[in-house]
């Protein structure tokens, strides 16, 4: 069966508002029983992820690897680790995807490769000084006979960041010893990673997840910087490009090579940023001469309080319109605790609800108990709230059938560096990263024929995805029905008015009439006036119960692309790239820019987009398309004026009242073509 390709998939800037949702694929499908997710097993999955109606995959690392850290120690960034599959095999999944109108991501891990890397090797076979060695970071150490690391740094999973090799010269590793990292200061290293970047992309690959994309470019100027406590970013003073290991302004040199590589292509070539970074440091990288978009963590980060979401929200959005660049929500991904864990647990003022998990798990999951029951109920709620927001949104698997924490996985069996390197006093990421439940028993609840590679808990079969297939109220019904709703009411990138909290009940609105309201207070609360089409618990007389969220349509809705509203694509469309030098309201029956404009005085205006350009687009219909009159002219408001946040889009007759709208109004008002923003409709009634 094809699925037709969305307007947005088509469009370059696809990624602006795409759902993306993450595979691991060691532990998403076995298609041969050995315990490994493989690519063969994504590839049977296909028609279960188009029924959930998202817009691309990510992939986390399925290349050639030794495994210290699931796959993010690359052995051979050009091929597919035979235990996954071939790269036949990763053309046959990438076609199938495309056929099914699904984008693909993979992750590109440029700071370090694997110990098992052929640079590596050839770099321990090689004398001190060489050009093999100058692909990655060696230094002699401190101290008599060199027997102390070069500097204090320490690696990310915890012990020291040098590791000695035997002619007595040190290694660079910020994450454990088996990932030495690479020397982005030599040529060699960038230009392969270019070869990488067009490889993938010549096989069809839509974009790339950049896998630490703050970490490579470091001050190894001798003597090296000691950093004492500061070692972590997060916490660190030396933030804002002064920190020698993170976020120093040269690592966007690097992007910038990047961009012109992901340009070559049409479309061009996605980038999505994971930078730990300051907030204020964020939009380089997610710039469009850079990586295009970087995730924002800050809702992963926060707890179930409706003033800290909003505060989320506000901010992020703020910079977004001062940037233009698209912003990213994530509630998941294969480094933290789930979300639906993190909320059963009591919330603490004083650490982000990532923090306050890895507390928990330390105890394996007892201390303090775990209230399933809420954690899920709240975890609908947010990612319902998330999936209304403006941006793009990342999925985890496994997250649509609001999987918890697995925290009692043996020490023995626990794969991550972190808690092996820390001793330890970091349980590690395992935990997330169990395979997926898809039938309600067998040996490894469908994920293969055999035992999975991490141990499933028996409370997985409930949560399978055969159990929960038929199950209205189900949470994976909940996903699909939000994802498809999501796609129909999907309107301008911003949010209409300004989202609001009384501290119990957050709400906020979407061009056209779409408003998401959760409530994250103990007592229910009336549901503002519309209908409601999907909500993340039943609402209980009316009434919007605690910890829900739910989308309601306000009257006067227009569903984007049927003609009202957000436009379809259609000929007599124009639109200008830059918008420069107007605002929409000024010129609603002309073309959209000021004489000022350098676009229109270049005469680049051009056919629409797929979607409408995310600053403001004019069609010209009937007589008007022509070039006599301009009877329709329909606008669609802009992220880059802030003082248009009240602009709707609209349809609106040149010959109509520009109160009401109506043709046949007889106020005096319908006599003009210019309607004035904010352009309110009034009841005609009220008009006459
Ligand atoms: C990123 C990955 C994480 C990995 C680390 C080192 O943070 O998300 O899983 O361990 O980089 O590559």
């Amino acid at each position: 069966m094809e699925m037709p390709q969305s307007p947005a998939a088509a469009s370059a800037e696809w990624w602006r508002q795409a759902v993306v949702y993450q595979i691991y694929p060691r532990s998403f499908a076995d298609s041969d029983g050995d315990g490994l997710g493989d690519l063969k097993g994504i590839l049977s999955r296909v028609p279960y992820l188009a029924s959930l109606d998202i817009d691309a995959v990510w992939l986390s690392p399925f290349y050639p690897s030794g495994l210290a850290d699931g796959g993010y120690d690359v052995d051979e960034y050009r091929d597919v680790d035979p235990q996954l599959g071939t790269l036949a095999d990763f053309d046959e999944m990438t076609a199938s995807l495309h056929g099914w109108g699904i984008k693909v991501i993979v992750d590109i891990v440029p700071n370090h490769t694997s110990n098992r890397h052929a640079w590596f090797r050839e770099a321990l076979a090689a004398p001190k000084g060489s050009q093999a060695r100058d692909r990655y970071i060696f230094r002699d150490g401190q101290g008599p006979d060199s027997a102390q690391p070069p500097s204090d740094w320490a690696s990310v999973f915890g012990g020291p960041a040098w590791t000695r090799v035997p002619d007595g010269q040190w290694y660079l590793h910020l994450f454990a010893a088996e990932q030495p990292d690479l020397n982005w200061a030599n040529r060699e290293v960038r230009d392969d990673f270019l070869t990488t970047l067009r490889f993938w992309s010549d096989r069809g690959v839509d974009g790339f997840r950049v896998d630490v994309a703050h970490g490579l470019a470091k001050n190894l100027a001798e003597p090296l910087e000691p950093l004492g406590v500061n070692g972590d970013l997060a916490d660190s003073p030396l933030s804002h490009g002064n920190h020698p290991l993170w976020d120093r302004d040269e690592v966007h040199d690097i992007y910038a090579e990047w961009r012109r590589v992901f340009n070559e292509y049409d479309p061009p070539r996605a980038g999505v940023a994971e930078a730990w970074v300051h907030p204020s440091r964020r939009p380089r990288y997610a710039s469009p001469d850079g990586l295009g978009q970087a995730f924002n963590f800050d809702l992963l980060e926060a707890n179930w309080k409706a003033d800290e979401f909003l505060r989320v929200i506000t901010d992020n959005l703020a910079d977004v319109q001062r940037y233009g660049a698209s912003t990213t929500w994530v509630l998941s991904n294969h480094d933290v605790v789930r979300h639906a864990t993190r909320y059963a647990l009591p919330a603490e003022d004083y650490l982000s609800s990532t923090r306050n998990a890895k507390a928990w798990l330390l105890s394996n999951g007892t201390s303090p108990e775990l209230d399933r029951g809420l954690g899920l109920r709240r975890a609908r709620a947010a990612t319902l709230l998330m999936l209304a927001l403006p941006g793009s949104v990342y999925l985890y698997q496994g997250e649509e059938l609001g999987l918890h924490e697995v925290a009692d996985i043996p020490a023995e069996q626990i794969a991550d560096p972190a808690f092996l390197r820390s001793g330890g006093a970091e349980k590690g990421r395992d935990g997330c990263r169990v395979p997926l439940p898809w039938t309600a028993d067998g040996p490894s609840f469908g994920f293969g024929t055999g035992p999975a590679h991490l141990p499933q808990p028996a409370w997985f079969g409930p949560l399978s995805v055969q159990a929960q297939e038929h199950d209205p109220a189900s949470t994976l019904a909940l996903y699909r029905q939000a994802l498809s709703w999501r796609r129909k009411l999907q309107a301008a990138e911003s949010l209409e008015g300004i989202p609001g909290t009384n501290g119990q009940v957050l709400h906020f609105g979407r061009p056209g009439g779409w408003r998401s309201v959760t409530n994250f207070g103990p007592r229910p609360v009336p549901v503002p006036r519309g209908t409601v089409v999907v909500a993340s618990n039943p609402l209980q007389d009316g009434l919007l119960p605690a910890d829900t969220t739910a989308w309601i349509i306000t009257a006067g809705h227009r569903f984007p692309g049927t003609g009202r509203g957000r436009l379809p694509p259609g000929p007599g469309f124009l639109y200008c790239r830059t918008g420069r030098g107007s605002r929409p309201s000024d010129r609603p029956a002309r073309l959209p820019c000021s004489p000022r404009c350098r676009e229109r005085a270049a005469g680049r205006l051009g056919p629409a987009p797929r979607v409408p350009d995310r600053r403001f687009g004019v069609r010209l219909t009937g007589a008007g398309a022509g070039g006599i009159g301009v009877p329709e002219v329909a606008i669609w408001r802009t992220t880059w004026w802030p003082a248009a946040t009240s602009w709707r889009s609209a349809v609106i007759p040149a010959a109509s009242c520009i109160r009401c709208r109506s043709r046949t109004c007889p106020c005096s008002a319908s006599a003009t073509t210019r309607p004035e923003a904010p352009a309110r409709a009034v009841r005609p009634e009220r008009c006459r």
